[in-house]
């Protein structure tokens, strides 16, 4: 419908919309929620058919402590005055009212109306608009405004009062939040700073510690590696000895006693042979050096069997296992290929770890058979020694005493091969050696 500035009701509407629309600027001004409300103040002063004196201003609810704080004014009040609202609680006077109540209140005059009980030094008479300001449900504060004595009240006033009361609401609520967020954001801030700085510290302790870890482990493996040298070191010290002595044992003694038999031979001959007394001497003392001659053998022997350096690994484990046929119950299934092994040191190693493996057999096994299997596979020799004995006790292969066991480990070890005892009780114990053979 088309409006006439000349009548009334339109030139009203016209105010009420500029208003409104003056009041929706100002709060979206980014000026800072105070500045805003007093601009809003101002427009509102300049609301001519609302009759509203200069002076006005806006109190902002404190739900916990159910009182009213002053936020911002326009317009001259007395000191009393503003020591006194500073602070006011719900329920009292009229805006304490209006808290309480959420409803839009008009007073007509500050000496009539028995609601306004704060009285001033020099008041003059006056009257109110006491607006709500709610977002929804949520009471936010109260803005006050003076007016004539006796305001009136035209058609739209009531609506137009809360509309705006709203907006301002909206502003406040707004400016809460974003300083809420803020608040939020700076202790964010100072709780991520805080957490970087435990975590920094953290780490320096870790990387330090993983340093010295390190370090540590570094030099484990260095003293590892040494005392595996020195171990084998000493182990071939311990073979070359055993050679050297085998040797001296089987060709000194043994060729010295051949000659001592031989002698006795001749004497036996050139002695009359009806003296049967020194006939019979002679023969004992030949039977003696025969069997000191069998035991020169054998100590040598078992110090290092010739076999081994003449013949090979494989006549060698033949040759021991026939050994533990004699002397035991033991009965072998060998199978084991001829390897072309004309590395002196591995073959004496493998034949030490066999020797030590069938000694653990015919010591804790109570086996009576044993599988030996030496083959080369791939880039590999492999031997095999299988028992059907009573297994190895769980926890002996980790066990520090068992040295037997870490003897072995070690030797194989430094040949850069790996070994593996595998066993169940009563199902018998399984070593498997691999050795490279570049070793
Ligand atoms: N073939 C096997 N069957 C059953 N148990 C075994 C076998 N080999 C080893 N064991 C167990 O493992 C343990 C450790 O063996 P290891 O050779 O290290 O030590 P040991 O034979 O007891 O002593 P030594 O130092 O004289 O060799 C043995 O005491 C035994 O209990
Ligand atoms: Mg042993």
């Amino acid at each position: 419908m088309p409006t006439n500035p000349t009548d009334p009701q339109s030139r009203i509407l016209t105010e009420e919309y500029e208003v409104l629309h003056e009041v929706a600027r100002v709060l979206h001004s980014s000026k800072g929620l105070k500045n805003m409300l007093e601009d809003v103040l101002e427009v509102l002063t300049g609301f001519n058919e609302l009759k509203v004196e200069k002076k006005a201003g806006i109190f902002l609810a404190d739900p916990e402590k159910k009182v009213l704080n002053l936020y911002c004014m326009l317009g001259k009040f007395t000191d009393e005055f503003l020591e006194k609202e500073k602070v006011v609680p719900y329920g009292d006077c009229l805006c304490g009212r209006v808290a309480e109540s959420g409803q839009l209140l008009m007073s007509e005059s500050c000496f009539t109306d028995a609601r306004h009980e704060r009285k001033y030094e020099g008041m003059q008479a006056h009257g109110h608009y006491i607006v709500p300001l709610k977002t929804g449900e949520k009471f936010l504060g109260v803005m006050f405004l003076y007016t004539n004595t006796h305001p009136a009240w035209y058609q739209h006033s009531q609506e137009v009062l809360l509309s705006i009361g709203g907006l301002v609401a909206n502003a406040i609520e707004n400016s809460l939040i974003e300083e809420e967020l803020k608040n939020y954001r700076n202790h964010l801030e100072v709780l991520v700073a805080e957490r970087t700085a435990d975590l920094k510290q953290v780490s320096t302790t870790l990387e330090k510690e993983v340093a010295e870890r390190t370090h540590a482990e570094r030099e484990l493996t260095i003293i590892r590696e040494q005392l595996r040298n020195l171990g084998n070191h000493l182990q071939n010290i311990r073979e070359e000895e055993k050679t050297r002595i085998a040797r001296e044992v089987h060709d000194e003694l043994g060729q010295s006693l051949t000659a001592l038999k031989m002698d006795l031979v001749c004497l036996k001959e050139e002695l009359p042979s009806n003296q049967p007394e020194p006939q019979e001497r002679i023969q004992s003392m030949s039977g003696l050096i025969d069997s000191t001659i069998t035991s020169v053998q054998r100590i040598s022997t078992e110090l290092r069997p010739q076999i081994l350096d003449i013949f090979g690994l494989c006549e060698a484990i033949a040759w021991q296992a026939k050994e533990y046929e004699k002397r035991t119950n033991l009965q072998f299934d060998l199978n084991c290929a001829h390897v072309p092994l004309d590395n002196k040191e591995l073959t004496t190693d493998l034949f030490r770890i066999f020797q030590e493996t069938l000694t653990n057999v015919v010591r804790h096994a109570e086996a009576d058979r044993v599988k030996v299997r030496f083959r080369q596979q791939d880039n590999k020799f492999i031997l095999e020694i299988e028992d059907n004995g009573k297994g190895m006790p769980p926890g002996k292969i980790e066990d520090s005493q068992s040295l037997g066991l870490i003897g072995i480990r070690e030797r194989v070890l430094f040949l850069g091969g790996e070994v593996e005892f595998l066993g169940e009780a009563g199902k018998g114990t399984k070593v498997v050696v691999k050795v490279p053979l570049e070793s």
